[in-house]
């Protein structure tokens, strides 16, 4: 499903609380995808470590606004927090160390959970998706993300068990249930799946018992050139497009079209 047209773009958050299980790759190269193909993307760096930010080739300096001056309604031009990137279509709001403050300075501010929602809102007109990439930890940052984007796109190390990736459906439920939203899971996204690992065949069918058609169709393979593109700042359809996970991107993307 692309953006219906009605001006809202489709946003989805890249979440999941497990360190290192791909979640800025899946969204850098997952936007990627969706921007080369001719919908126009937006990609919102929301982790203080800003890996999504470098891994497009993006770096924000002192007087640059980022999604920290966005959460904080410190910047008024809006526009400016948006930076093109080497990918066509594929436009970047960066984040930048000072993030790390944003939790603390927002707490006790009023609607400090919707603060995204808001900027995005004035942001994303003609873009037909808009990607967030989440830190790892659940925190106000996540939760911004959450409501903003409604749908949760989770990457799951193809080697990893169920239970690996389970705290993120209980962590969205709560959140339901507390705050009255629906924020729900649209796709678990197998990554670094690797044939030749011991038990990474059963790990994958554990997670397809467990989850059906929640898992989407494309397995992203543990593929070398993911991370020397992300060192490169491109994204892999640029960086090495004849690879595996080029391909793994472009199915990933097929799915999320029609999700
Ligand atoms: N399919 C893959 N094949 C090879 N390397 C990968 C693959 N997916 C991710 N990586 C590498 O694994 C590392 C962690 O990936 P990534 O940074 O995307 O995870 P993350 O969940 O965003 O981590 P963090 O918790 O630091 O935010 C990175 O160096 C990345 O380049
Ligand atoms: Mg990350």
């Amino acid at each position: 499903m692309i953006s219906d047209g009605s001006g809202m773009a489709r946003r989805i958050a890249v979440t999941g609380i497990k360190g290192g299980c791909g979640r800025t790759t899946v969204a850098v190269n997952l936007s990627a995808a969706l921007a080369l193909r001719g919908h126009k993307t937006l990609l919102v760096d929301l982790d203080p470590k800003a890996d999504a930010t470098s891994s497009l080739g993006v770096e924000a300096g002192p007087d640059s606004a980022t999604v920290y001056e966005l959460l904080l309604g410190l910047e008024e031009n809006l526009a400016r927090a948006v930076v093109g990137t080497a990918a066509q279509g594929l436009h970047l709001i960066p984040s930048a160390m000072k993030l790390y403050g944003a939790e603390l300075e927002l707490a006790g501010e009023p609607e400090r959970a919707k603060r995204l929602l808001r900027a995005l809102e004035k942001v994303e007109k003609g873009y037909a998706f808009v990607i967030v990439d989440c830190p790892a930890n659940f925190g106000l940052l996540t939760l911004n993300a959450l409501l903003a984007c409604g749908q949760a796109l989770v990457p799951a190390l193809g080697s990893s068990l169920p239970s690996a990736v389970e705290g993120i459906f209980e962590l969205i439920g709560a959140v339901n249930a507390e705050l009255g939203e629906c924020a729900k899971v649209v796709g678990l996204t197998p990554n670094m799946v690797d044939k030749r690992i011991a038990g990474a065949a059963l790990a994958i069918k554990r997670l397809e018992e467990k989850y059906g058609k929640g898992l989407v169709r494309s397995r992203i393979r543990l593929d070398a050139r993911l991370p020397e593109a992300a060192a490169a700042g491109k994204p892999i359809q640029l960086f090495a497009p004849k690879s595996n996970a080029a391909y793994d991107f472009e199915v990933l993307a097929d799915d999320i079209m029609v999700m």
